[in-house]
């Protein structure tokens, strides 16, 4: 079995992940005892090398956990098997691997999965930072499934959306499991598709509007089906979603099959505009043509009309309402106190995350101008500096797969008012950068290790929130105030 591995990785092409992973693959091999389910001899003979011997990930993803990045279902993950993700360096075994090989080893997969749901980690109780203690609490822990992003109605209310395309109240910090109903379709089967972002109107006490971003595609599930992230807005009465208005949706000829890299982040600036992220959807030279919407940062009104004072003349169904391009896949977006400044993270590939300043009508570079290197080892463009193209204020390589951020502001932290916070997926990292105007002068590791951060928001009551995958949690920070012994 050890040389079936290194043959068929081998015939993988010859990126360096291949050869790491024959290697590996070789060691983990011999002495396995007899496969209790047929798929296990398959997967450790052509899969550990990369994915590691338990599934538990190694130079590749772990293929036991709930936050999958290209899809859960099992329509999803054989088609990935199937297909590869080339974009991703995960190779095709469609053709290596026989019809029954491939389902036996994806009930395998399946079967390993159910028998270990993710381990609930550990979230310090006392979190030592350079200014604060920090408290911890996580509060809420079941229920939620990959949880995306959270709004703040008022200090008891939240929104949480989910990206298995569920809605949710948390109230008093607590999750009412009865979902909220009647929202539009959204396609949560499809690859890395679902339910993203909210947003609320400014005026939301008066008119009750709130924003969504979703995944749309015209058959959910299919992942060859053509689909493109949506805006929409709607209201909520109790647990019954209604008046949806359509804000963006793109053209029957601008959605795309197979796609991974929706965006999905929404943000309304002080003025009352509406920015909203769509990614490449794997399409990394789209990013450059003003007439698709992937791989750009829109700004509309809270009717869907483009923004006063955009940067494009309307010349198509997209332009008008473009506000910047050349953008991967925008992750978290934040407007500047102060300055009024529209800060963003964008996804590289294997390296080349960003951190920038988005400024009306500019090109962020994607691909022609990047620091980053392809999943399969591949320089994406020769120089990572272009005329013409902005310059992150910071970048990443490798990656940690930078995700939501927000300024501090509020009465709680005193100590970073002003300061920038931002999560990451991989690398699990929550960031506090010291920023002053455009630049970063200072920064700190605020939390490693406990999960997926997707979303990072200063609540109403200035505490810090967290949104996570693996585990699916919502966590409160706020700081430490020891309860002195009475006199
Ligand atoms: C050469 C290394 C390599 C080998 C061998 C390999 N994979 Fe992968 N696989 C990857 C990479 C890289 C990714 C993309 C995710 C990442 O960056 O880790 C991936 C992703 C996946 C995904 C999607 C995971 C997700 O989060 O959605 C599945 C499913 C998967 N692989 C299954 C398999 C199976 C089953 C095999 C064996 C037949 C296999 N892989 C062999 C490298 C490999």
């Amino acid at each position: 079995m050890a040389s079936t591995a290194i043959n068929r990785s081998a015939l993988v092409g010859a990126t360096i992940m291949a050869l790491a992973c024959a290697l590996a693959g070789k060691s983990a091999t011999p002495g396995v005892p007899a496969a209790p389910l047929p798929g296990r001899a398959i997967y450790e003979a052509n899969c550990a090398g990369c994915h590691g011997r338990d599934l538990q990930g190694a130079s590749a993803t772990a293929l036991v956990k709930s936050d999958w990045s290209y899809g859960r279902t099992r329509f999803a993950i054989s088609n990935n098997i199937r297909n590869g993700i080339p974009s991703a360096g995960m190779p095709a075994w469609g053709k290596l691997l026989g019809e029954q090989e491939q389902k036996d080893l994806l009930d395998y997969i399946l079967a390993t999965q159910s028998a270990h749901p993710s381990p609930a980690r550990p979230l310090p109780p006392i979190i030592a930072t350079k200014d604060y203690r920090l408290k911890g609490e996580i509060l809420v822990d079941k229920g939620l499934t990959i949880p995306w992003g959270i709004e703040f109605i008022d200090p008891r209310h939240a929104l949480i959306s989910d990206r298995s395309g569920q809605l949710f109240w948390m109230i008093d910090g607590a999750l009412d499991p009865t979902p909220i109903t009647g929202l539009p379709p959204v396609d949560h089967a499809t690859s890395t598709g679902g339910l993203f972002d909210i947003a609320l109107d400014p005026e939301y006490p008066r008119n009750g509007w709130v924003y969504l971003a979703l995944a749309h595609s015209e058959t959910p599930g299919d992942a060859s089906s053509p689909g493109m992230t949506r805006v929409i807005r709607g209201r909520i009465d109790g647990h019954q979603w209604h008046d949806t208005e359509y804000l963006f949706r793109a053209t029957d000829a601008l959605q795309l099959p197979n796609s991974h890299g929706w965006g999905g982040r929404l943000l309304f600036d002080k003025a009352g505009d509406l920015y909203f992220s769509i990614g490449d959807m794997s399409r990394m030279h789209d990013a450059q043509d003003l007439s698709r919407p992937n791989g750009k940062l829109f700004r509309i009104t809270s009717n869907g009309h483009p923004a006063h004072g955009n940067p494009f003349p309307a010349t198509n169904s997209i332009t008008g309402a473009l506000f910047a391009y050349g953008l991967r896949n925008v992750q978290g977006l934040a407007q500047q106190p102060g300055t009024g400044a529209i800060w963003g993270t964008d996804h590289g590939p294997h390296g080349g995350d960003e951190l920038d300043i988005l400024q009306p009508g500019r090109n962020y570079g994607w691909p022609i101008a990047t620091y980053g290197v392809d999943y399969d080892g591949s320089i994406v463009s020769e120089a990572p500096e272009r005329k013409g193209v902005e310059r992150p204020v910071r970048h990443w390589t490798p990656a940690p797969a930078v995700s939501a951020i927000d300024f501090v502001t509020g009465a709680l932290f005193p100590e970073w008012r002003g300061n920038l916070l931002m999560g990451s997926l991989s690398h699990e990292t929550l960031f506090r950068f010291v920023v002053d105007g455009s630049s970063i002068i200072d920064e700190e590791i605020l939390l490693k290790g406990y999960g997926r951060i997707r979303d990072v928001k200063i609540g109403p009551d200035g505490a810090i929130y967290l949104v996570t995958n693996n585990p699916a949690t919502i966590v409160r920070l706020t700081p430490f105030v020891p309860i002195l012994p009475s006199r």
